[in-house]
C-alpha cells in the first residue's frame, strides 16, 4: 500500500446513540442532521475529538428497525455532528425526514480517510473538488486547509450545496443554472495548465472523479479521493464494497491516483446491493449514473 492505515482504533462494536438536535434543509435534495456531540472521552473514542478528526472516515448510522448504512461527517464542532444526507431510498428518506428529539445510532469511525493533508500548510496550493453529497464529505477538509479552493459540481441550481464550513466556491451546473455551466474538471484543467496546484482532494460522483484523477496523473499532481461503495458489514468481512482486491471500507474508502491506478474497476464497476456487479458509464467529461447491469453473480451476492 501506498500509504499506513490509521492507528486509531475501529469501534466496531456497538452504536452509540445520539440525539438528533437540529435537521437544516440545505437544498431540494439533502439536509443535514446535526447531532449532539458525545461527551469528551465518547468523542475521542469515535474519533471525533477536533484535533484527531480525519475528513473522509465514515460511521454506520443505525435507525432502529429499518437498517444502518455508512455516512461521512460533514460538519463538526464542540457541540454538534452533522450528516448531510441526500434523499435516495428508503435509509436517506427517513433519516432525511429526523426531528430535533429522534435518535440516530453511531458505530465507527470506519475506514481510512484523507490522509498527508497538513503538509500542504494553509492550503492555498490545495483545491477540494465536490459533487453531489460527496461535497459535504470534503466540507471539513476546510478547517484542516483554511485557504484551499472549493469547487462544486451539481445538475441544477436546486441541488448546490452551501454548508457554512465550505466558505466561498466555485461553483459549476451542469444546465448552468447557477455559477458556471459546466464540470468542475474544466477548472481543474485551467488551474493545472497554470500550476497552481499541488494537491486536490475530491468525493462525488465516480465518473467526475475519473476525470479529476486522470488530469492530476497527467500534471503530476498529487491526488486522492474518497470512493462510495455499496456496504454492508463496514469491517471487511462480508466482501460487498471490495474494488480489484482492495474493501473500500478498510483500505479505503479515501484512495491515491497511485493506488487508483491499480484499480481497473474505479469509474467502471461496483456492486449493487444484491451483491451484482453493475457497469458505471465513466465519461471523464462529466458525472452519468449507472447505466447498465449485467447479471454477473458473485460469491458476496447475498442479499442484505
Ligand atoms: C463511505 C461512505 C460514505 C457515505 N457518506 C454519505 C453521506 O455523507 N451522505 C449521503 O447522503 N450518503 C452517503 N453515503 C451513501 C449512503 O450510505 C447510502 O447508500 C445512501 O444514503 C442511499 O441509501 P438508501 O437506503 O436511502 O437508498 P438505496 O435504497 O440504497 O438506493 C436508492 C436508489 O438510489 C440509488 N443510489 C444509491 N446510492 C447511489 C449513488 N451513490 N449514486 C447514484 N445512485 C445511488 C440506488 O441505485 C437506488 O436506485 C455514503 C456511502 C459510503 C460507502
Ligand atoms: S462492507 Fe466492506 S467488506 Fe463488508
Amino acid at each position: 500500500m501506498a500509504h499506513e492505515h490509521p492507528t486509531s482504533g475501529v469501534r466496531a462494536a456497538l452504536p452509540v446513540v445520539l440525539d438528533v438536535v437540529e435537521v437544516r434543509r440545505e437544498n431540494d435534495e439533502m439536509v443535514t442532521v446535526f447531532l449532539a456531540r458525545p461527551d469528551e472521552a465518547e468523542a475521542a473514542a469515535m474519533g471525533l475529538a477536533l484535533a484527531e478528526f480525519v475528513p473522509g472516515r465514515f460511521f454506520m448510522v443505525w435507525l432502529p428497525g429499518l437498517d444502518e448504512k455508512p455516512y461521512a461527517v460533514s460538519h463538526l464542532d464542540d457541540e454538534r455532528v452533522g450528516l448531510t444526507v441526500q434523499r435516495r431510498g428508503p435509509f436517506s428518506t427517513t433519516l432525511s425526514g429526523m426531528a430535533p428529539g429522534g435518535k440516530v445510532g453511531l458505530r465507527g469511525p470506519f475506514g481510512h480517510g484523507f490522509w498527508g493533508v497538513q503538509k500542504h500548510g494553509d492550503g492555498a496550493r490545495v483545491a477540494l473538488i465536490g459533487g453531489g453529497c460527496g461535497t459535504g464529505v470534503v466540507a471539513p477538509m476546510r478547517a484542516v486547509l483554511p485557504k484551499a479552493t472549493v469547487v462544486q459540481g451539481a445538475r441544477t441550481a436546486g441541488v448546490v450545496l452551501r454548508l457554512p464550513g465550505l466558505g466561498e466556491q466555485v461553483i459549476f451546473t451542469d444546465d448552468g443554472t447557477e455559477g458556471r455551466k459546466g464540470f468542475p474538471t474544466e477548472w481543474l484543467g485551467e488551474q493545472l495548465q497554470a500550476g497552481g496546484l499541488d494537491a486536490v482532494y475530491t468525493c462525488g460522483p465516480e465518473a467526475m472523479m475519473v476525470g479529476v484523477v486522470s488530469l492530476c496523473r497527467e500534471a503530476g499532481v498529487e491526488c486522492q479521493v474518497c470512493m462510495e461503495r455499496y456496504m454492508k458489514c463496514g469491517i471487511g468481512v462480508c466482501g460487498q464494497c471490495e474494488c480489484d482486491g482492495r474493501r473500500v471500507c478498510v483500505e479505503g474508502p479515501a484512495f491515491s491516483a497511485e493506488e487508483l491506478a491499480e484499480m481497473p474497476s474505479f469509474g467502471r464497476r461496483r456492486r449493487d446491493k444484491s451483491g451484482r456487479m453493475i457497469t458505471l458509464d465513466a465519461c471523464p467529461s462529466g458525472p452519468k449514473e449507472p447505466t447498465t447491469e449485467n447479471t454477473e453473480s458473485t460469491e458476496n451476492g447475498s442479499n442484505p
